[in-house]
């Protein structure tokens, strides 16, 4: 397994990467590949987690600007930040459901040429850094988000915090094109950057491995494709990307688009209901096989 595990990674990202980039990666890879051979019981490479959509939480807090469809929305226990899309909003009733709904919904903005939240709703991914802050969101199913992943790494002696990281983002936004502009992931790649460095830095100076599941294999190809080549060279092991798209092809997005997603799962709220949120997340128009280019370090 040792032994055919860097082949394996290597077809699968030569596969992934534009033929532009596969020769200048197939040279990386080798090279990991010898280090790898030579590195035999040298210690853990830490692994920086990047979920599935659905897997990182949102935290929101409403500000006087908020002006709320159903009065009843501003209206949430305490004040300050509240858990918006966690691993308890399943439990939520009707008219809470509804009040998500509204809360998460994206408005984009022609001036700043971005999304951005409604008005007096402010939001952060709490747990960055965390690979256990990104659980599950589906009682019956404690084992998706990388649940079941996480144990075999504890079994391998991966530790969260030591050798084992996650990169939770905000599911309402996509990765920005080249050109485009991205607050949110601006500040999400900055931040992924310090976590690669703290976490090698805490392991002698060894790379990291960036693992991203299904939206999140494009989260991590879109950061590892950013990153300037001789950071990418320093700081990253590996680019692993595990199902790297919505397991529905180009079909599964348009009909979500059409009748709404049922990644977000709120008994309460039905697909439909759920459709006018969807179709403002940035997430919903965005195109896994679109053209790209390296934009080297102009993003940092
Ligand atoms: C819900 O998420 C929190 C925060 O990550 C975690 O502490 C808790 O164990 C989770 N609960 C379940 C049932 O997964």
């Amino acid at each position: 397994m040792g032994a055919t595990l860097p082949g394996l990674l290597s077809a699968l990202l030569l596969l992934l990467l534009p033929a532009s980039l596969r020769v200048r990666d197939q040279l990386l890879l080798a090279s990991h590949r010898r280090e790898a051979e030579d590195g035999i019981g040298g210690g853990l490479h830490p692994i920086v987690l990047i979920p599935g959509l659905s897997c990182p939480d949102l935290e929101a807090r409403l500000t006087d600007a908020y002006r709320p469809l159903k009065p009843g929305c501003s209206r949430v226990e305490g004040e300050g930040w509240f858990g918006l899309w966690t691993n308890r909003t399943w439990e939520l009733d009707v008219e809470r459901a509804e009040c998500f709904v509204e809360q998460m919904r994206l408005v984009y903005d022609p001036v700043l040429g971005d999304f951005r939240n409604l008005p007096g709703v402010e939001t952060r991914v709490p747990y960055f850094g965390s690979a256990a802050g990104s659980g599950s969101k589906i009682p019956t199913h404690p084992e998706f988000c990388m649940g079941a992943l996480r144990s075999a790494l504890g079994r391998l002696g991966y530790r969260e915090g030591e050798t084992l990281f996650g990169a939770p983002y905000d599911p309402r936004y996509a990765p920005p094109m080249p050109g485009q502009t991205s607050q949110f992931y601006s500040r999400y790649f900055r931040q992924m950057a310090r976590l690669i460095e703290d976490a090698s830095e805490r392991n002698n100076g060894r790379p990291a491995i960036v693992l991203g599941h299904s939206f999140g294999g494009a989260v991590a190809l879109e950061f590892v494709r950013n990153a300037p080549l001789q950071w990418r060279d320093r700081f990253v092991k590996h680019l692993i990307t595990v199902a790297p798209t919505w397991s529905g092809g180009y079909v599964r997005p348009l009909t979500a688009f059409v009748s709404g997603l049922d990644l977000f799962f709120i008994p309460a709220a039905p697909q439909l209901a759920m459709r006018s949120m969807w179709r403002t997340f940035e997430t919903a128009v965005w195109r896994p096989y679109r053209p790209r280019r390296c934009l080297g370090a102009d993003r940092w």
